[in-house]
């Protein structure tokens, strides 16, 4: 049975006042369910004190992006090696970083074999535009962006990564995909990685579905058999959904 995980992506929102706040009030109530993952990812300036909160939990911290070399003259990036200690997940490849700052197919795999290198586990995100998916191409698309992302990832890595299916038209607009949906695409990232590396590595591999997962949402996608957890966006800015997704994830795969 694949541990389900869940992901608190904070993008660029809370300061290091609200998120210690945040953490310091609901981390008893994460606590108290363990048989799920959680994860938050603040912004990189709360990241030591949000550290610092969750020290003695077994709530995670994640960075939401890294640079892939391990310092130099790169203005406003983060190296790897900055982060050990601080978090235990970096999610790479998020839509926002591939839109807004360029990122690459190529550099996400370099980014998530530098996260490795430094004892990080990978958040891995894929998904397609809107136009991608009108167009019938979701699957083609998607499976280009996995094999790149694993190029030269060694089968040992896996158990580190976790792989985030987010369509980028469900991203903060309030229109997610159906569970079924979500569910065939997950599935054929799973058979890619079953493709790559084999079928016990693929069946043990976790895929998370992404994109506007609110509480309301949360069983539908939860009780598809591919899908192992949520990276989740505007739910988990606010205290009460984001235990609530935990909560519901717990219920719907049959740990509570
Ligand atoms: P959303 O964001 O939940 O606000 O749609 C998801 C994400 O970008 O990870």
């Amino acid at each position: 049975m694949r541990k389900p995980i869940i992901a608190g992506n904070w993008k660029m929102y809370k300061t290091p006042q609200e998120a210690v706040a945040f953490v310091n009030a609901i981390k008893d109530r994460l606590a108290a369910l363990p048989a799920a993952e959680r994860v938050v990812c603040p912004p990189y300036v709360a990241l030591p004190s949000v550290q610092a909160a969750l020290a003695g939990t077994d709530i995670a911290v994640g960075a939401q992006d890294v640079h892939w070399q391990e310092e130099g003259a790169y203005t406003s990036q983060i190296a790897p090696g900055m982060l050990r200690g601080l978090v235990k997940h970096v999610i790479v490849g998020h839509s926002e970083t591939r839109e807004y700052q360029g990122v690459t197919d190529e550099m996400v795999n370099r980014k998530a074999k530098a996260a490795l290198a430094h004892g990080l586990h990978p958040i891995i995100a894929v998904g397609e535009s809107l136009a991608i998916n009108e167009a019938g191409q979701t699957q083609q698309f998607v499976e280009r962006q996995i094999r790149a992302a694993f190029d030269g990832i060694p089968a040992e890595a896996l158990a580190s990564i976790v792989v985030a299916y987010e369509p980028i038209w469900a991203i903060g607009t309030g229109r997610s995909a159906s569970g079924e949906q979500a569910n065939a695409i997950i599935g054929s990232i799973r058979a890619i990685l079953a493709d790559l590396y084999g079928h016990e590595h693929a069946e043990a591999m976790r895929i998370q579905y992404g994109g506007s997962v609110k509480p309301g949402n949360m069983a539908e996608f939860m009780s598809q058999p591919h899908i192992d957890g949520a990276l989740v966006g505007g739910a988990s800015l606010q205290e009460d959904s984001f235990v609530d997704l935990v909560r519901i994830a717990i219920e719907a795969k049959g740990l509570a």
